[in-house]
């Protein structure tokens, strides 16, 4: 069964063949979304979850599939094998994405499933269906500090064949500076969660804390669900979400995914994964200008991020 699921997923994106290009964003209320996303985006806008399921909401590249991964396992009360039934993105959907046939939509796959499903989307809080609310579903917020999450998507701009073209990295520090790389701006993607949190029941995750102390931050995902798991599985949980088990894990490195959409050869989807590597990518001057100008973004906020300087 799973492996039927998974082949099919793959063969779907296998027939999309030559339908498979790096698509242009559209504008959505002022978010640029990829253009199939924009095509469909009444139905995703309609769509309404069961209050059972659970949303996990990132700007790309915070460390999504880390935290669906974690969830799923304590879901699974850390059953490594159930975890492995289908690869991430057949497990827990990307609500919003759309592709070209034959490949399933997020919403072909929820369909598929029953609740309670654990939900994806790197939609900012705006652009959230707002049944999400109405139905009062939980969801957790994974923000990354934004030098490393820009480097970060750099490289999946790189390897990721749907999506714009990348170009030299002076210039995508600009893009990601004025908000125009898909899914739009950073700075009111963390900040319109941020501010929403309290009202909403979010639980708002730094990726930083994570990699600081993953035990801790897997035991505050496990309050949030209402779980008691004992710590025998919680050392099993942090153990199978480090990155290097992910890596290897062909359920969580998206190995799933075939070159011609997601060329691991040009950039592991399992990069890196650590805080602080845009020292190695960001000039001093280029530091200066993006720190300038993150102060004036940042200014109506106090969110707690680390490892910016
Ligand atoms: P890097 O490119 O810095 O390595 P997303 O899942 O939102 O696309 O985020 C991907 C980023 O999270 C990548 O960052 C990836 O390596 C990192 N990541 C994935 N799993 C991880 C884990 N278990 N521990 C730490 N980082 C992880």
């Amino acid at each position: 069964m799973t492996e039927e699921k998974e082949l099919s997923y793959k063969e779907a994106i296998e027939k999309a063949g030559s339908a498979i290009t790096r698509f242009p964003v559209i504008k959505i209320q002022d978010v640029p979304l990829m253009s199939h996303i924009a095509y469909n985006w009444d139905s995703i806008w309609a769509f309404r979850p069961d209050p059972s399921d659970l949303l996990i909401a990132t700007y790309p590249k915070a460390g999504t599939t880390w935290t669906q991964e974690i969830v799923d396992l304590l879901l699974h009360n850390g059953d490594a094998d159930a975890c492995k039934r289908a690869p991430t993105p057949v497990r827990s959907p990307f609500l919003e994405i759309c592709s070209p046939p034959p490949i399933p939509s997020g919403l072909d796959l929820l369909k598929k499933m029953d609740p309670p499903r654990l939900i994806k989307t790197h939609l900012p809080f705006k652009l959230v269906p707002p049944a999400f609310w109405e139905n009062k579903c939980k969801a957790i917020y994974v923000a990354r500090n934004a030098k490393d999450n820009l480097v970060s998507y750099y490289y999946f701009d790189l390897m990721n064949k749907t999506q714009p073209e990348p170009g030299p990295f002076a210039g995508y520090i600009h893009k990601f500076m004025t908000g125009e790389l898909s899914w739009g701006s950073w700075y009111d993607h963390v900040k319109g969660y941020w501010m929403e949190r309290e009202k909403k029941n979010i639980l708002y995750l730094f990726y930083e804390d994570m990699k600081e102390n993953p035990r801790r931050e897997v035991e505050r995902i496990m309050r949030y669900l209402d779980l008691s798991l004992s710590d025998e599985v919680i050392s099993q949980i942090v153990e199978l979400t480090s990155f290097k088990n992910m890596k290897d894990n062909p359920m969580a490195n998206y190995s799933c995914i075939p070159s011609p959409v997601f060329d691991q050869s040009i950039s592991p989807f399992m990069r890196k994964g650590e805080v602080g590597d845009w020292k190695n990518h960001f000039s001093p001057e280029q530091t200066k200008i993006f720190d300038e100008d993150y102060e004036k973004q940042m200014k109506d906020v106090n969110i707690p991020f680390r490892s910016l300087i």
